[in-house]
């Protein structure tokens, strides 16, 4: 019979029926009973061998790790905690593994630390299952959100010349042998010699070219890796993430924000339909966790809970002025004050700010708007004030900021201006500033860190246990 796959069979119920399944022991328990997980679904699937009639060799081979055939016929299970099990009448091991050398062999179970320097063979456990999982839907949820709104997905470049954010954080692309770089005659590198004929990165933000496509086709998203080589020595900082970003032609920043609230409503109650199980693992796993914690330190909320609390309450909109004024007249605690006090506007918040306003302030997620513009990126529009800019961010509890954005200068002369003060070379974005020369309207959009959003709904800490392969600073084994 052709192979099942377990999820699908215990869905079923069936019985009666003969099955194929195939997939890695997990357990095997008096040489008779076989837990077996195929990875799609955290649930094992039992089979039951029938020792006195198998060859002993085969039956030493059936060990933790290993990858196996089995073929036999389905049956009601009296056996805890399953409705079915599998009898089965033939057994063939496609790869054994050795149970002195297999690093998840262990009978405790492995931590997240440890788990991180065999990433290659992680996803063998129920953690990094239920977590790839939930990613998996998050990202198809965000593609559905988007084109049942008529979004174009958009594929931006991944090799750049231009740095969107200006942070001076892009990673360099060259082909030049390292050994031996042409120099132009007062010794500047050569880059007119490179494969591109110029100096070129990999891009941190698909936003300039996405603006592009959303001026001519209204509504497109990008959905791709970015590369940052900032200090990702963090739970929150990956130096290779992925980025959703849409652009909105038409579009102001109080639509901007409307759009970006309900993108992520949709997503994690999407995830919570499509993911019960996993998500109910994750908040286990979490609830053990908390209770190794002193009774403080506990968070006040589970996991689903969190998720429900975020669906079922509007996001709390207010201005970056008016939020340094509740910081200002905040104590975090009675013992603790700000490791960075407010000093003062203009000043950009830290993480703990952040948090203290969505965690403890507003105990929701919180949407913080017009923020000086000395803190922002070039390409944000200018307010009548002339001090701040229709920027937007989205603060979530346990996370910070999850979402940056803003609606665009679309001023071809306010645009211009800005980028002299700020020493952004005009010629080098040519094509850009064209839009605005163009046709040019009104225009916003964001950028919501797709690991970030997996960190939230999978209720991990650290950001490195939500993206299969982490990249960040002296790490890129995998
Ligand atoms: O706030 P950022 O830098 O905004 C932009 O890049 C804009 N061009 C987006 C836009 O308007 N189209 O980054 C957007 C989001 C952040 O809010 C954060 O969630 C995530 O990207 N992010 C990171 N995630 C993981 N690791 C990093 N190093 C990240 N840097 C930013
Ligand atoms: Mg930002």
């Amino acid at each position: 019979s052709q192979r099942i796959k377990i999820k699908a069979l215990l869905q079923s119920g069936e019985t009666g029926i003969d099955v194929t399944v195939k997939g890695w022991v997990r357990a095997f328990r008096q040489n008779r009973f076989i837990a077996l997980n195929d990875g799609s679904t955290n649930a094992t699937l039992q089979i039951v061998v029938d020792f006195e009639n198998t060859d002993p060799t085969l039956l030493k081979s059936i060990t933790v790790g290993a990858a196996i055939s089995v073929t036999g016929k389905l049956a009601a299970s009296l056996g805890q905690g399953q409705t079915v099990e599998v009898i089965a009448s033939t057994i063939e091991v496609l790869g054994d593994c050795d149970p002195d050398k297999y690093p998840l062999q262990l009978k405790n179970r492995p931590s997240l630390e440890y788990l991180r320097e065999i990433a290659h063979l992680r996803f063998r456990t129920n953690t990094f299952g239920a977590i790839f999982r939930v990613r998996n839907t998050l990202s198809f949820a965000i593609h559905k959100f988007f084109n049942e709104k008529g979004f174009v997905y958009l594929h931006t470049p991944v090799i750049t010349a231009s740095d969107a954010e200006g942070a001076g954080e892009a990673f360099h692309v060259t082909n030049f042998d390292l050994a031996n770089v042409p120099r132009t005659e007062s010794g500047e590198v050569d880059y007119s010699k490179d494969f591109f004929g110029r100096s070129t990165n990999l891009t941190v933000s698909g936003q300039l070219e996405g603006e592009l496509g959303a001026m001519a086709l209204s509504d497109i998203y990008t959905f791709g890796p970015t590369f940052r080589a900032e200090n990702s020595n963090t739970t929150r900082h990956l130096a290779e993430f992925w980025m959703i970003e849409p652009e909105m032609a038409f579009y102001e920043l109080k639509d901007n924000a409307d759009l970006a609230e309900e993108l992520l409503k949709y997503v994690i109650s999407y995830a919570l339909e499509q993911n019960q199980e996993d998500l109910q693992f994750l908040n286990q796993r979490l609830l053990d966790e908390e209770k190794q914690k002193p009774q403080n330190e506990r968070s006040e909320l589970a996991l689903l809970d969190k998720l429900q609390f975020c669906l079922a309450n509007d996001f709390e909109r207010l201005t970056y002025t008016e939020a340094i004024e509740i910081l200002r007249e905040s104590t975090p605690n009675k013992k603790k004050k700000f490791q960075f006090p407010v000093e003062g506007w203009g000043t950009d918040l830290q993480s703990e700010h952040e948090r203290y306003l969505v965690e403890k302030h507003f105990k929701k997620p919180v949407i913080l708007t017009d923020y000086p513009k000395e803190i922002k990126s070039f390409y944000m529009r200018q307010n009548d004030d002339g001090k701040t800019v229709a920027a937007m961010d989205i603060l979530f509890p346990g996370i910070g900021e999850i979402v940056g954005g803003s609606q665009r200068e679309e001023r071809l002369d306010k645009l211009e201006t800005r980028m002299d003060e700020l020493g952004i070379p005009k010629d080098e974005l040519w094509w850009y500033l064209d839009t605005r020369r163009f046709g040019s309207c009104p225009h916003a959009g964001f950028g919501l860190g797709f690991e970030r959003l997996v960190l939230f709904v999978t209720g991990m800490g650290n950001i490195r246990d939500v993206i299969p392969f982490p990249r960040f600073p002296k790490n890129a084994e995998f």
